[in-house]
Protein backbone atom coordinates (compact mmCIF):
# COMPACT_ATOMS: atom_id res chain seq x y z
CA UNK A 1 0.00 0.00 0.00
CA UNK A 2 0.97 3.77 -0.79
CA UNK A 3 2.66 5.27 2.28
CA UNK A 4 -0.02 8.13 3.00
CA UNK A 5 2.60 10.87 2.67
CA UNK A 6 2.67 10.04 -0.65
CA UNK A 7 -0.36 10.55 -1.94
CA UNK A 8 -1.36 13.63 -2.45
CA UNK A 9 -4.94 15.01 -3.61
CA UNK A 10 -5.37 14.91 -7.54
CA UNK A 11 -5.60 18.17 -8.48
CA UNK A 12 -2.00 18.63 -7.12
CA UNK A 13 -0.30 16.47 -10.04
CA UNK A 14 -2.23 19.12 -12.40
CA UNK A 15 -0.18 21.67 -11.69
CA UNK A 16 3.29 22.69 -12.39
CA UNK A 17 5.93 25.27 -11.26
CA UNK A 18 7.13 28.53 -12.94
CA UNK A 19 9.22 28.24 -15.59
CA UNK A 20 11.19 31.60 -14.81
CA UNK A 21 12.01 30.56 -11.50
CA UNK A 22 13.58 26.99 -12.44
CA UNK A 23 15.76 28.76 -15.10
CA UNK A 24 16.74 31.17 -12.47
CA UNK A 25 18.26 28.02 -10.24
CA UNK A 26 20.06 26.91 -13.67
CA UNK A 27 21.59 30.21 -14.36
CA UNK A 28 22.87 30.26 -10.69
CA UNK A 29 24.15 26.69 -10.79
CA UNK A 30 25.86 27.79 -13.82
CA UNK A 31 27.18 31.23 -12.24
CA UNK A 32 28.30 29.29 -9.16
CA UNK A 33 31.09 27.18 -11.48
CA UNK A 34 32.48 30.42 -12.98
CA UNK A 35 30.57 30.69 -16.36
CA UNK A 36 29.58 34.42 -17.09
CA UNK A 37 25.09 34.29 -17.43
CA UNK A 38 23.57 36.67 -18.84
CA UNK A 39 19.97 36.66 -18.22
CA UNK A 40 16.75 37.76 -20.39
CA UNK A 41 14.88 35.28 -18.16
CA UNK A 42 12.94 35.82 -14.71
CA UNK A 43 10.85 39.53 -14.86
CA UNK A 44 12.51 41.37 -12.38
CA UNK A 45 13.62 44.71 -12.62
CA UNK A 46 17.32 45.11 -11.96
CA UNK A 47 17.02 48.89 -10.42
CA UNK A 48 17.08 48.58 -6.77
CA UNK A 49 13.84 49.07 -4.85
CA UNK A 50 13.89 53.50 -4.35
CA UNK A 51 15.96 54.42 -1.27
CA UNK A 52 12.84 56.31 0.07
CA UNK A 53 10.93 53.17 -0.06
CA UNK A 54 13.51 51.00 1.74
CA UNK A 55 14.04 54.12 4.28
CA UNK A 56 10.43 53.53 5.38
CA UNK A 57 11.13 50.19 5.62
CA UNK A 58 13.84 50.34 7.83
CA UNK A 59 11.61 53.35 10.19
CA UNK A 60 9.30 50.77 10.73
CA UNK A 61 11.71 48.12 11.34
CA UNK A 62 13.09 50.88 14.21
CA UNK A 63 10.00 51.43 15.71
CA UNK A 64 8.71 47.84 16.15
CA UNK A 65 6.66 47.70 13.77
CA UNK A 66 6.89 43.72 13.24
CA UNK A 67 3.88 42.59 14.35
CA UNK A 68 0.45 41.02 12.76
CA UNK A 69 -1.95 43.69 11.32
CA UNK A 70 -5.28 43.23 9.80
CA UNK A 71 -5.83 40.85 7.27
CA UNK A 72 -6.77 43.06 5.02
CA UNK A 73 -3.56 45.18 5.16
CA UNK A 74 -3.32 48.35 7.12
CA UNK A 75 -6.14 51.48 6.80
CA UNK A 76 -3.69 53.72 5.61
CA UNK A 77 -2.32 51.25 2.85
CA UNK A 78 -5.99 50.65 1.83
CA UNK A 79 -6.62 53.97 1.89
CA UNK A 80 -2.91 55.04 0.05
CA UNK A 81 -4.13 52.27 -2.89
CA UNK A 82 -7.65 53.45 -2.76
CA UNK A 83 -5.86 56.85 -3.75
CA UNK A 84 -4.03 55.57 -6.32
CA UNK A 85 -6.12 53.65 -8.50
CA UNK A 86 -8.98 56.81 -8.24
CA UNK A 87 -6.78 59.28 -9.09
CA UNK A 88 -5.20 57.46 -12.05
CA UNK A 89 -8.73 55.53 -13.26
CA UNK A 90 -11.34 57.43 -11.81
CA UNK A 91 -12.37 54.12 -10.55
CA UNK A 92 -14.56 55.37 -7.03
CA UNK A 93 -12.73 52.28 -5.17
CA UNK A 94 -12.99 52.49 -1.41
CA UNK A 95 -10.48 51.03 0.93
CA UNK A 96 -12.92 48.80 2.34
CA UNK A 97 -12.86 46.98 -1.48
CA UNK A 98 -9.20 46.28 -0.99
CA UNK A 99 -7.12 43.49 0.14
CA UNK A 100 -3.67 43.93 0.77
CA UNK A 101 -2.26 40.60 -0.40
CA UNK A 102 1.54 38.68 -0.12
CA UNK A 103 1.68 39.59 -3.78
CA UNK A 104 -0.08 39.70 -7.05
CA UNK A 105 -0.03 35.98 -6.59
CA UNK A 106 -1.99 35.76 -3.77
CA UNK A 107 -4.52 38.11 -5.01
CA UNK A 108 -4.75 35.77 -8.27
CA UNK A 109 -5.10 32.54 -6.08
CA UNK A 110 -7.60 34.16 -3.85
CA UNK A 111 -9.72 35.98 -6.06
CA UNK A 112 -9.83 32.11 -8.38
CA UNK A 113 -10.51 30.11 -4.91
CA UNK A 114 -13.12 32.19 -4.20
CA UNK A 115 -15.27 32.34 -7.26
CA UNK A 116 -14.10 29.05 -8.88
CA UNK A 117 -16.59 25.92 -8.66
CA UNK A 118 -14.83 22.58 -9.77
CA UNK A 119 -16.03 21.95 -13.01
CA UNK A 120 -16.07 25.17 -14.16
CA UNK A 121 -14.43 26.80 -16.92
CA UNK A 122 -11.66 30.26 -16.55
CA UNK A 123 -11.28 31.25 -20.47
CA UNK A 124 -7.13 32.59 -20.55
CA UNK A 125 -5.80 34.20 -23.51
CA UNK A 126 -2.87 31.78 -24.76
CA UNK A 127 0.05 32.71 -24.19
CA UNK A 128 -0.55 33.81 -20.48
CA UNK A 129 1.10 34.23 -17.06
CA UNK A 130 1.04 30.56 -16.21
CA UNK A 131 -0.24 30.94 -12.42
CA UNK A 132 -3.87 31.70 -13.78
CA UNK A 133 -4.33 28.12 -15.51
CA UNK A 134 -2.56 26.72 -12.55
CA UNK A 135 -4.44 28.12 -9.60
CA UNK A 136 -7.69 27.53 -11.47
CA UNK A 137 -6.91 23.59 -12.22
CA UNK A 138 -5.84 22.87 -8.71
CA UNK A 139 -9.53 24.05 -7.41
CA UNK A 140 -10.27 21.76 -9.97
CA UNK A 141 -11.53 24.52 -12.77
CA UNK A 142 -10.61 23.88 -16.50
CA UNK A 143 -8.37 26.40 -18.03
CA UNK A 144 -9.77 26.90 -21.85
CA UNK A 145 -7.27 28.72 -24.23
CA UNK A 146 -7.80 31.74 -26.50
CA UNK A 147 -5.22 31.86 -28.80
CA UNK A 148 -4.31 35.69 -29.46
CA UNK A 149 -3.44 36.80 -33.01
CA UNK A 150 0.20 37.46 -33.61
CA UNK A 151 0.89 40.42 -36.54
CA UNK A 152 4.76 40.20 -37.59
CA UNK A 153 6.21 43.62 -36.40
CA UNK A 154 3.41 44.62 -34.18
CA UNK A 155 3.01 42.12 -31.62
CA UNK A 156 -0.17 40.09 -29.72
CA UNK A 157 -3.59 41.00 -29.91
CA UNK A 158 -6.82 39.52 -28.20
CA UNK A 159 -8.83 37.63 -30.29
CA UNK A 160 -12.41 38.60 -28.66
CA UNK A 161 -14.22 36.80 -31.17
CA UNK A 162 -12.65 33.54 -30.43
CA UNK A 163 -13.00 34.41 -26.42
CA UNK A 164 -16.76 34.39 -27.44
CA UNK A 165 -17.17 31.99 -29.41
CA UNK A 166 -15.09 29.98 -26.31
CA UNK A 167 -17.73 31.19 -23.88
CA UNK A 168 -20.26 28.06 -22.45
CA UNK A 169 -22.73 27.80 -19.64
CA UNK A 170 -19.78 26.66 -17.47
CA UNK A 171 -17.53 29.88 -18.19
CA UNK A 172 -17.43 31.44 -14.87
CA UNK A 173 -13.87 33.43 -15.45
CA UNK A 174 -12.10 35.40 -18.41
CA UNK A 175 -8.64 36.54 -17.41
CA UNK A 176 -6.95 39.22 -18.76
CA UNK A 177 -3.36 40.82 -18.06
CA UNK A 178 -2.96 44.04 -19.28
CA UNK A 179 -0.09 45.15 -20.04
CA UNK A 180 0.61 41.56 -21.03
CA UNK A 181 3.34 39.43 -19.38
CA UNK A 182 5.11 37.52 -22.01
CA UNK A 183 4.04 39.47 -25.00
CA UNK A 184 4.90 43.02 -23.96
CA UNK A 185 0.82 44.09 -25.74
CA UNK A 186 -1.42 46.58 -24.05
CA UNK A 187 -4.90 45.80 -25.22
CA UNK A 188 -6.85 48.77 -27.20
CA UNK A 189 -9.30 50.18 -25.40
CA UNK A 190 -12.09 48.70 -27.50
CA UNK A 191 -11.47 45.52 -27.29
CA UNK A 192 -11.40 46.08 -23.36
CA UNK A 193 -15.11 47.57 -23.69
CA UNK A 194 -15.98 44.41 -25.64
CA UNK A 195 -14.52 42.36 -23.10
CA UNK A 196 -16.66 43.96 -20.69
CA UNK A 197 -19.48 44.11 -22.23
CA UNK A 198 -19.33 40.57 -23.20
CA UNK A 199 -18.99 39.73 -19.82
CA UNK A 200 -21.80 42.15 -18.33
CA UNK A 201 -24.02 39.86 -21.53
CA UNK A 202 -22.86 36.69 -20.02
CA UNK A 203 -22.39 36.94 -16.78
CA UNK A 204 -19.04 35.85 -16.49
CA UNK A 205 -16.32 37.28 -13.97
CA UNK A 206 -13.47 39.33 -15.10
CA UNK A 207 -10.38 38.72 -13.73
CA UNK A 208 -8.30 41.52 -14.83
CA UNK A 209 -4.35 41.67 -13.30
CA UNK A 210 -3.10 45.20 -14.65
CA UNK A 211 0.28 45.02 -12.59
CA UNK A 212 2.65 46.06 -14.77
CA UNK A 213 0.20 49.39 -15.34
CA UNK A 214 2.79 51.90 -15.11
CA UNK A 215 5.11 50.16 -17.94
CA UNK A 216 3.13 51.87 -20.56
CA UNK A 217 5.19 53.33 -23.50
CA UNK A 218 2.80 54.91 -25.98
CA UNK A 219 0.70 57.60 -23.84
CA UNK A 220 -2.66 57.49 -23.72
CA UNK A 221 -2.77 53.65 -24.73
CA UNK A 222 -3.91 51.47 -21.65
CA UNK A 223 -7.07 51.84 -19.99
CA UNK A 224 -8.04 50.52 -16.97
CA UNK A 225 -10.90 48.36 -16.10
CA UNK A 226 -11.58 49.77 -12.75
CA UNK A 227 -12.62 53.21 -15.16
CA UNK A 228 -15.57 51.30 -16.57
CA UNK A 229 -18.46 52.39 -14.71
CA UNK A 230 -20.09 48.91 -13.19
CA UNK A 231 -17.01 47.57 -12.53
CA UNK A 232 -18.02 46.10 -9.41
CA UNK A 233 -20.70 43.67 -10.86
CA UNK A 234 -17.85 41.81 -12.88
CA UNK A 235 -14.35 42.60 -11.99
CA UNK A 236 -11.91 40.88 -10.25
CA UNK A 237 -9.10 43.34 -9.98
CA UNK A 238 -5.28 42.26 -9.31
CA UNK A 239 -2.19 44.62 -9.09
CA UNK A 240 0.98 44.80 -6.80
CA UNK A 241 4.10 46.47 -5.51
CA UNK A 242 6.66 44.00 -7.12
CA UNK A 243 7.34 45.64 -10.57
CA UNK A 244 6.26 49.27 -10.51
CA UNK A 245 8.60 49.70 -7.48
CA UNK A 246 10.88 47.20 -8.03
CA UNK A 247 9.85 45.23 -5.26
CA UNK A 248 9.43 41.40 -6.08
CA UNK A 249 10.60 40.24 -2.20
CA UNK A 250 9.08 42.08 -0.48
CA UNK A 251 5.89 40.34 -1.42
CA UNK A 252 3.03 42.81 -1.80
CA UNK A 253 0.00 43.64 -3.77
CA UNK A 254 -3.28 43.48 -3.71
CA UNK A 255 -6.87 42.41 -5.06
CA UNK A 256 -9.99 44.73 -5.60
CA UNK A 257 -13.28 43.29 -5.17
CA UNK A 258 -16.98 44.15 -4.05
CA UNK A 259 -16.91 44.88 -0.55
CA UNK A 260 -19.91 42.34 -0.03
CA UNK A 261 -17.66 39.68 -0.61
CA UNK A 262 -14.11 40.85 1.07
CA UNK A 263 -15.47 39.23 4.63
CA UNK A 264 -15.51 35.90 3.24
CA UNK A 265 -12.09 36.62 1.21
CA UNK A 266 -10.72 37.32 4.61
CA UNK A 267 -11.67 34.15 6.02
CA UNK A 268 -10.07 32.82 3.40
CA UNK A 269 -6.87 34.96 3.54
CA UNK A 270 -6.41 34.31 7.83
CA UNK A 271 -6.63 31.36 7.26
CA UNK A 272 -3.74 30.96 4.76
CA UNK A 273 -1.46 33.65 5.82
CA UNK A 274 -2.51 35.75 8.31
CA UNK A 275 -1.42 39.12 7.05
CA UNK A 276 0.48 40.84 4.27
CA UNK A 277 4.20 41.70 6.07
CA UNK A 278 3.77 44.33 8.19
CA UNK A 279 7.25 46.32 7.55
CA UNK A 280 6.70 45.98 3.61
CA UNK A 281 2.89 47.41 3.96
CA UNK A 282 4.63 50.43 5.35
CA UNK A 283 6.77 50.75 2.96
CA UNK A 284 4.29 50.56 0.41
CA UNK A 285 2.42 53.69 1.35
CA UNK A 286 5.87 55.57 0.93
CA UNK A 287 5.99 53.91 -2.47
CA UNK A 288 2.45 55.05 -3.62
CA UNK A 289 2.23 58.37 -1.59
CA UNK A 290 6.24 59.26 -1.61
CA UNK A 291 8.58 60.64 -4.57
CA UNK A 292 7.91 58.82 -7.91
CA UNK A 293 11.16 60.34 -9.89
CA UNK A 294 13.10 57.20 -9.15
CA UNK A 295 10.05 54.70 -10.79
CA UNK A 296 10.25 57.34 -14.52
CA UNK A 297 13.53 57.26 -14.58
CA UNK A 298 13.20 53.42 -15.06
CA UNK A 299 10.03 53.06 -16.95
CA UNK A 300 11.82 55.45 -19.66
CA UNK A 301 14.99 53.21 -19.17
CA UNK A 302 12.83 50.16 -19.99
CA UNK A 303 11.45 51.94 -23.30
CA UNK A 304 15.25 52.25 -24.35
CA UNK A 305 15.78 49.10 -23.72
CA UNK A 306 13.26 47.65 -25.78
CA UNK A 307 14.66 49.54 -28.65
CA UNK A 308 18.03 48.85 -28.11
CA UNK A 309 16.99 45.11 -27.97
CA UNK A 310 14.76 44.98 -31.01
CA UNK A 311 17.52 47.14 -33.40
CA UNK A 312 19.78 44.84 -32.38
CA UNK A 313 17.52 41.41 -32.70
CA UNK A 314 16.54 42.18 -35.80
CA UNK A 315 19.84 40.91 -37.50
CA UNK A 316 18.84 37.18 -35.97
CA UNK A 317 17.91 34.67 -38.74
CA UNK A 318 14.25 33.65 -38.48
CA UNK A 319 13.50 35.60 -35.15
CA UNK A 320 10.76 38.03 -35.69
CA UNK A 321 11.17 40.81 -32.80
CA UNK A 322 8.82 44.04 -32.33
CA UNK A 323 8.27 46.45 -30.15
CA UNK A 324 6.66 45.99 -27.01
CA UNK A 325 4.20 48.43 -26.16
CA UNK A 326 3.93 47.77 -22.31
CA UNK A 327 5.02 45.70 -19.33
CA UNK A 328 8.87 44.58 -19.83
CA UNK A 329 8.66 41.66 -22.21
CA UNK A 330 9.15 40.57 -26.28
CA UNK A 331 8.00 37.55 -27.37
CA UNK A 332 9.48 36.91 -30.76
CA UNK A 333 8.52 34.35 -33.06
CA UNK A 334 10.97 31.90 -33.38
CA UNK A 335 9.94 29.15 -35.75
CA UNK A 336 11.57 29.47 -38.81
CA UNK A 337 14.94 29.47 -36.72
CA UNK A 338 13.71 26.23 -34.81
CA UNK A 339 12.31 24.71 -37.78
CA UNK A 340 15.66 25.38 -39.56
CA UNK A 341 17.74 24.28 -36.88
CA UNK A 342 16.10 21.13 -36.21
CA UNK A 343 15.20 22.22 -32.05
CA UNK A 344 12.07 22.32 -30.20
CA UNK A 345 12.23 25.71 -28.65
CA UNK A 346 12.82 24.57 -25.13
CA UNK A 347 16.02 22.94 -26.67
CA UNK A 348 16.96 25.98 -28.43
CA UNK A 349 16.32 27.27 -25.27
CA UNK A 350 18.30 24.74 -22.73
CA UNK A 351 21.45 25.51 -25.82
CA UNK A 352 21.40 29.05 -25.71
CA UNK A 353 21.96 28.78 -21.77
CA UNK A 354 24.55 25.88 -22.08
CA UNK A 355 26.30 26.79 -25.28
CA UNK A 356 26.13 30.90 -25.45
CA UNK A 357 25.29 31.48 -21.76
CA UNK A 358 22.15 33.47 -22.48
CA UNK A 359 19.01 32.53 -20.65
CA UNK A 360 15.72 33.07 -22.33
CA UNK A 361 12.46 31.39 -21.34
CA UNK A 362 10.57 29.20 -23.87
CA UNK A 363 7.58 30.28 -24.90
CA UNK A 364 5.84 26.89 -23.87
CA UNK A 365 6.31 28.39 -20.00
CA UNK A 366 2.86 30.19 -20.91
CA UNK A 367 0.69 28.07 -20.75
CA UNK A 368 -1.65 27.21 -24.08
CA UNK A 369 -0.22 25.89 -27.22
CA UNK A 370 0.94 28.93 -28.97
CA UNK A 371 4.25 29.60 -27.41
CA UNK A 372 5.72 26.56 -28.64
CA UNK A 373 7.04 28.67 -31.84
CA UNK A 374 8.02 31.71 -29.22
CA UNK A 375 10.47 32.82 -26.91
CA UNK A 376 10.30 35.71 -23.84
CA UNK A 377 12.73 38.16 -23.53
CA UNK A 378 12.55 40.21 -20.56
CA UNK A 379 14.22 43.58 -20.92
CA UNK A 380 14.62 44.66 -17.75
CA UNK A 381 18.41 43.68 -17.40
CA UNK A 382 21.30 46.44 -18.03
CA UNK A 383 21.42 48.21 -20.97
CA UNK A 384 24.98 46.62 -21.00
CA UNK A 385 23.50 42.99 -20.39
CA UNK A 386 21.31 43.79 -23.66
CA UNK A 387 24.21 45.09 -26.23
CA UNK A 388 25.98 41.76 -25.63
CA UNK A 389 23.40 38.71 -24.65
CA UNK A 390 20.77 40.32 -27.99
CA UNK A 391 24.12 40.04 -30.25
CA UNK A 392 24.87 36.71 -28.88
CA UNK A 393 21.32 35.40 -29.32
CA UNK A 394 22.20 36.74 -33.70
CA UNK A 395 25.25 34.90 -33.51
CA UNK A 396 23.20 31.65 -32.03
CA UNK A 397 20.50 32.05 -34.56
CA UNK A 398 22.92 31.93 -37.63
CA UNK A 399 25.16 29.53 -36.43
CA UNK A 400 22.34 26.94 -35.29
CA UNK A 401 20.74 27.75 -38.56
CA UNK A 402 24.01 26.99 -40.32
CA UNK A 403 23.39 30.21 -42.10
CA UNK A 404 26.59 32.00 -40.46
C1 LIG B 1 1.15 39.06 -14.96
C2 LIG B 1 1.72 38.84 -13.61
N1 LIG B 1 0.91 38.76 -12.55
C3 LIG B 1 1.39 38.55 -11.32
C4 LIG B 1 2.74 38.38 -11.10
C5 LIG B 1 3.21 38.09 -9.72
O1 LIG B 1 3.56 39.24 -9.04
P1 LIG B 1 3.92 39.26 -7.49
O2 LIG B 1 5.41 39.30 -7.39
O3 LIG B 1 3.29 40.52 -6.97
O4 LIG B 1 3.34 38.05 -6.86
C6 LIG B 1 3.63 38.45 -12.18
C7 LIG B 1 5.07 38.23 -11.97
O5 LIG B 1 5.81 37.94 -12.87
C8 LIG B 1 3.10 38.68 -13.47
O6 LIG B 1 3.89 38.74 -14.54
Amino acid sequence: MKAPTLDLQPTMYEIQGETAFAFLALAKKLEAQGRRIISFGIGQPDFPTPKNIREAAKKALDEGFTGYTETAGIPELREAIAEYLNRRYNAGVEPDEIVATTGAKTAIFLAIAAYLRPGEEVIVPDPSYYAYAMIAKFFGGKPVYAGMKFEPHYGFKLDIEKIESLVTDKTRIIVVNNPHNPTGSIFDADQIAELYDLARKKNIILLFDEIYDNFVYEEGKFKSILSFPDWRDNVVYVNGFSKTFSMTGWRLGYLVVRKEVIPKILDLAVSVYSCPPSIAQKAGIEALKGDWSEVYKMINEFKKRAEILYDILKDAYGIEPYKPHGAFYMFPRVRELLDKAGLSVEEFSHKLLYDYGVVVLPGTSFPGSLGKDFIRLSFATSTEDIKEGAKIIVKASKELAGAG
